[in-house]
């Protein structure tokens, strides 16, 4: 018999405190996996006064006893792994061994990120506001079957092969008017490259696999959100990866039955970073207030993130895709201080009332529909339990149980660890 893996993964359009989580829920697990995305990511966890931001390595890294694994759907940016393991080395993290690679996981290439810097440079106005990390240069090389894997690594050809395909990217990349450079980053490209081969490479689809049948607890933490995924986003301002509950399976090699809970996070409000629409943003004073309490600057980038009211239609949506079993609500202290809040439970399109988003909502701005409710005032941050919460809050809580039909089993009211208030499943 095989125990299932319960997937994380984030509802709305990134950032709704997924590391955070991961890390809060890790003690309950064996293994934590990523199984897409790559160092697009910023997952920020903090305790003990320090703030930690994690990019390809699972956010379960400061636990002794984890074992985090970066899965066969991730790309890998060798310069930004380096870093990374540097950051978590430097404050006494024992990475390798607590640390496993696919062996099956895609690299990305000093000349995947130039290629995403002029393929974003040529588009303008029309951007996607990538992170230029290189992502879908990267995406679209494995699909295109032109990849290099971190298994390669190990194989006498790699440097022809990783040759090979920058010459490849430079005759795309003479198709721009770009000025590029890669003389430094290919030397820190293979350094990186160097580190990687002195960690734990493995076939890591028998691993998981494996750990089930052993009755191991598996997390998979997921990467960006719903309203990024590659099939079901606002295309084209979407990422390049299957960012869903089914990017679980495709991203580390697990059988749908073999799914347990699929807990669906998102922030009691709204933000997006970079470009595409977004039907409740609020570009006024109401927005700058959520963007300064809510400290809403990309932990990526650094840029400052769109912000607005909650959208349940789009909500709703996502949950339908990922068979959310339960919610996990963040960042509820930022809503304190609002007089009125107001969700969006409806869209409208000349005379027609929408509860989705429709196909063209890029040419056809869709109008929210609200509810309002009434605010808090108090501060939430010291709160840790349900009874310390204002009752216009557990109203809102329960405003969005209802509307979704799923109960929210967390509550986060700061970013530290301890900031969190754990609201048990009532049976129905
Ligand atoms: P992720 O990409 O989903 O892991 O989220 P990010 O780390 O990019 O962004 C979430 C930000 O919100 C980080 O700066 C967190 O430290 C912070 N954060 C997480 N939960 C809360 C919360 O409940 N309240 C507040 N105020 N900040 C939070
Ligand atoms: P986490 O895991 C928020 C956004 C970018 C851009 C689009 C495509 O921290 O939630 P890409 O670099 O993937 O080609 O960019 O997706 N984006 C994110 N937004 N959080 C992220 O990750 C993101 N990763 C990508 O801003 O709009
Ligand atoms: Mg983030």
């Amino acid at each position: 018999m095989y125990t299932k893996a319960d997937i994380l993964l984030g509802l709305q359009w990134g950032d709704e405190g997924k590391g955070k989580i991961v890390d809060v829920i890790t003690p309950s697990y064996d293994i934590v996996a990523r199984f897409q995305g790559g160092p697009n990511a910023g997952h920020t966890l903090e305790f003990d006064g320090i703030k930690h931001v994690l990019h390809t390595i699972p956010s379960g890294i400061f636990h002794p006893h984890v074992q985090n694994l970066i899965g066969n759907g991730v790309v890998i940016d060798p310069i930004v792994f380096a870093k990374e393991i540097k950051g978590l080395t430097d404050r006494g993290i024992d990475v390798r061994e607590r640390l496993l690679i696919s062996k099956k996981a895609h690299l990305i290439l000093p000349t995947h990120r130039i290629l995403d810097a002029a393929s974003e440079a040529e588009k303008g106005k029309a951007k996607i506001g990538s992170t230029l990390k290189g992502i879908g240069p990267t995406y679209m090389d494995k699909t295109g079957r032109n990849g290099l894997r971190v298994g390669d690594i190990l194989e006498p050809e790699f440097e022809a092969r990783y040759e090979s395909l920058v010459n490849k990217h430079k005759k795309m990349l003479s198709n721009y008017d770009f000025q590029y450079d890669i003389s430094e980053l290919e030397t820190e490209w293979m350094a990186g490259v160097n580190l990687l081969k002195s960690l734990r490479i493995i076939d890591s689809e028998h691993y998981i696999n494996d750990a089930l049948k052993n009755q191991k607890k598996v997390l998979a933490e997921g990467a960006q959100g719903s309203l990024l995924d590659i099939d079901f986003g606002s295309y084209p301002f979407v990422t390049s990866s299957n960012t869903v509950a089914a990017g679980a399976c495709t991203g580390l090699g697990l059988a749908p039955g073999r799914i347990g809970e699929v807990l669906g996070i998102f922030k009691a409000y709204c933000t997006r970073v970079g470009s595409g629409p977004f039907p409740t943003e609020l570009e006024d004073e109401t927005g700058e207030k959520m963007r300064q309490i809510g400290r809403e600057f990309g932990s990526t980038t650094g840029r400052p993130r769109r912000c607005g009211w909650l959208d349940i239609p789009a909500l709703k949506y996502a949950c339908m895709i990922n068979g959310v079993t339960e919610l996990i609500m963040m960042k509820t202290d930022v809503l304190s201080g609002f007089e009125t809040l107001k969700i969006c439970t409806h869209y409208k399109l000349g005379d027609q009332i929408l509860d989705y988003m429709p196909y063209d909502i890029q040419d056809n701005k869709v109008i929210p529909q609200y509810i309002e409710m009434k605010g808090w005032n108090q501060d939430l941050t010291s709160a840790r339990t349900l009874d310390e919460l204002p009752e216009e809050l557990l109203a809102y809580i329960s405003f969005i149980e209802k509307e979704i039909g799923i109960q929210i089993t967390y509550i986060s009211v700061g970013p530290d660890r301890t900031q969190t208030i754990l609201k048990e499943k009532v049976s129905a």
